[in-house]
């Protein structure tokens, strides 16, 4: 698998332009690093003076995130629990799901004193409606009314406000992409491929479990960089295909997948286009769904 990869990144790596291009914030790069910089800030907590009113849920393959707004779009709180419950877009144990998001209900309504009776939530781009569906119940069976069901690209960018430019989601299990040409949706898809993945390359490399792995990743990125570099410049790859081969403007990169030291500037200098990462780039889809 590592050969594979290592083989995809080589031969693309001689189609693309070599120099890195990080874009610098403008300034709806700087209003979004700002509100996910004040976000970051209310993990289990509101601050003074913001009622939490607007809700999302995100059911993530490897965390399943509440998020809050205030009447004013402001971050007003957040919370996590990492689960294994959704697999490729799936809700593979519903019971489970159900119970993250009544812990997370039950959590948030006790730090905050409110109630949690209704929420947006997010299926990632082409699972059938079938499956989405799954996502609408298990809102409903932990007490929460889905008042929207949107894909997670779309929800990205309800944060993000990207008018001409691609949006990409690499979280645990996947990475969506979704184009916008004046402000419209022109493609959207997803592919299996994200931060697992990035756990099985370096499970396999350094004889750990996958847990450890996923506790290596995090801990010590920078020291295992070169290792995860051919996954990195695979998740490229992805992103270069599903884009169609075609620059689409800036890349914004969204999800915790990349959260390495340098996966942007891998990512940059594969693709050979304009890449903007963010800090708690983790955060985007989540508040999204809430904007949503
Ligand atoms: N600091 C970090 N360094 C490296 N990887 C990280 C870091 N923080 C999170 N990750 C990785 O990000 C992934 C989770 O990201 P995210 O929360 O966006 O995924 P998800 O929404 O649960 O998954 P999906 O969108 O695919 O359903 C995991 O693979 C995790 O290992
Ligand atoms: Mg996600």
């Amino acid at each position: 698998m590592l050969m594979t990869a290592t083989r995809t990144a080589q031969a693309a790596t001689r189609r693309a332009p070599r120099a890195a291009r990080k874009v610098k914030a403008s300034t709806g790069e700087a209003r979004v690093e700002a509100f996910l910089a004040d976000a970051s800030l209310h993990l289990r907590g509101s601050p003074e003076g913001r009622t939490p009113a607007r809700f999302g849920v995100d059911l993530g393959t490897a965390t399943i995130v509440l998020t809050a707004l205030d009447d004013h779009g402001r971050p007003a709180y957040w919370d996590f629990v990492r689960a294994t419950v959704v697999r490729d877009g799936v809700v593979v144990d519903f019971q489970g799901a159900v119970d993250a998001v009544r812990t997370l209900k039950a959590r948030a309504e006790a730090a905050l004193g409110i109630t949690v009776d209704e929420a947006a939530t997010a299926h990632p781009p082409a699972v059938p409606s079938s499956d989405c569906r799954a996502c609408h119940f298990v809102l409903q069976q932990a007490g929460i009314e889905c008042r929207a069901l949107v894909d997670e690209v779309t929800a990205a960018n309800a944060l993000l406000q990207v008018r001409d430019g691609a949006v990409i989601d690499v979280g645990g299990g996947s990475t969506g992409v979704g184009v916008f040409r004046s402000g419209e949706l022109v493609s959207l898809s997803d592919q299996a491929g994200g931060g697992h993945q990035l756990d099985l390359i370096l499970a396999g490399a350094l004889k750990l479990s996958i847990e450890e792995a996923e506790v290596r990743k995090r801990e010590h990125g920078a020291d295992v960089a070169s290792l995860l570099r051919p996954g990195i410049e695979r998740i490229a790859e992805s992103i270069r295909r599903q884009c169609g081969g075609t620059p689409p403007g800036i890349v914004h990169l969204a999800g915790g997948a990349l959260r390495l030291p340098q996966a942007d500037t891998v990512i940059a200098r594969y693709l050979g286009w304009p890449v903007h990462a963010y800090d708690h780039a983790e955060l985007i889809t989540p508040f999204g769904i809430a904007v949503s």
